[in-house]
């Protein structure tokens, strides 16, 4: 039987973060086996944010040696940067032709990240149209991401059938979102009324997968809490709290009562050095391959060619059939 195929990304900005780690790339390797898993390095969703261009070129390699250090095998699964595949940018175009304003004007996402800069740019705006062709220029059954995406995820399917009803069915595969039922929204440690996020300017809120070990004991043991004394799991009234306790919970995969329970009778403190213990574990290996890939670039660039001319057979097959549809003279 034909596997599934499924496809996720990030957008190259920061480094990568412990929320990222949970809510998605812990998902990606566990679906690698099972399933035909593109995942790819978002390096033009990117660019609606201002880039030094420096900067942005080594952060695509960074990223790239993140995805390897986090156990994604480059031959089981198609790893790649958006950028290489123009397909990307040309049936975002198509998408955008079909995209009522309307629709992008009500993105949580895009009125949260407007209101942080003066850069409102139409690529910020168009953003999840671009997110949108990502991944149905590979056909995806299935999206695992955070819960943060949810609402871009809604807007592809729109499109999906925006795009049905002007040129017909079975052009297109509708995706389904795959959002795990633990960790989908890792909350900021010192504000844990809002996300992690690797853009966040004060980096005490998120613990970025290639922090030094004392860096995340420090975070974690400032991470905000409240001023109970007993350990217990309640996310309306003990954000912060919760939010530890869902890491520690996805990391060591032990239920959250079981660990409630290991700490009846202790301090949250306890709960804290423990959980910055586990993390310190949990990162090290990914640490030391991270560091071997960055060694050699070469290598590097060979992967992201290779992976390039994998996803690009999917990628021109369904541009064609776009192209057809639409009246476009498909390339020969
Ligand atoms: P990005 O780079 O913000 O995040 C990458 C993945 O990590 C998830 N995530 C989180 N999950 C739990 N808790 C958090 N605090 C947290 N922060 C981030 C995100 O939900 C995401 O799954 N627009 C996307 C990149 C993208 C994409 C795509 C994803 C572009 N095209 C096509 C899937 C399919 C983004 O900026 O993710």
């Amino acid at each position: 039987m034909k596997k599934k195929v499924i496809l996720s990304g990030s957008t190259v900005t920061g480094d990568l973060t412990l929320g990222n780690y949970i809510g998605a790339m812990n998902n990606w390797k566990k679906l690698s086996k099972d399933y035909n898993c593109h995942y790819f390095l978002a390096d033009l969703h990117a660019l609606t944010t201002a880039q030094d261009p420096k900067k942005l070129q080594e952060r695509i390699f960074s990223f790239f040696a993140q995805y390897l250090a986090l156990g994604l095998d480059p031959e089981e699964n198609t790893i790649f940067v958006q950028s290489h595949i123009h397909e990307h940018a040309e049936l975002a175009w198509i998408l955008t032709c079909l995209t009522p304003m309307g629709n992008l004007n009500r993105m949580t996402q895009f009125k949260e990240k407007s209101q942080h800069t003066s850069n409102i740019n139409a690529g910020l705006f168009s953003y999840p149209v671009l997110m949108a062709a990502d991944i149905l220029l590979y056909s995806a059954d299935l999206v695992p991401v955070g819960e943060d995406q949810r609402q871009h995820m809604e807007l592809c399917r729109d499109i999906v059938v925006f795009f049905e009803n002007r040129y017909g069915e079975g052009i297109l595969k509708m995706p389904e979102a795959y959002i795990g039922k633990q960790g989908a929204r890792v909350m900021s440690l010192q504000d844990p009324k809002k996300k992690m996020s690797k853009s966040d300017e004060n980096e005490k809120n998120f613990v970025s997968i290639l922090d030094t070990p004392k860096k995340i004991e420090k975070k974690i043991k400032s991470a905000q809490t409240d001023s109970d004394t007993v350990v217990s799991f309640d996310s309306e009234n003990k954000t912060g709290l919760a939010n530890l306790l869902t890491i520690y919970s996805v990391l060591s995969e032990k239920p959250i009562d079981d660990i409630v329970k290991d700490y009846e009778g202790r301090m949250y403190g306890h709960l804290k050095v423990d959980l910055a213990e586990l993390v310190v574990e949990t990162l090290t290996p990914i640490q030391s391959a991270y560091a071997d890939y960055m060694k050699n670039k070469d290598y590097l660039e060979e992967l992201m060619r290779k992976g390039a001319v994998k996803a690009r057979v999917r990628a021109q097959e369904t541009l064609k059939n776009v192209y057809k549809a639409t009246g476009l003279v498909p390339r020969s």
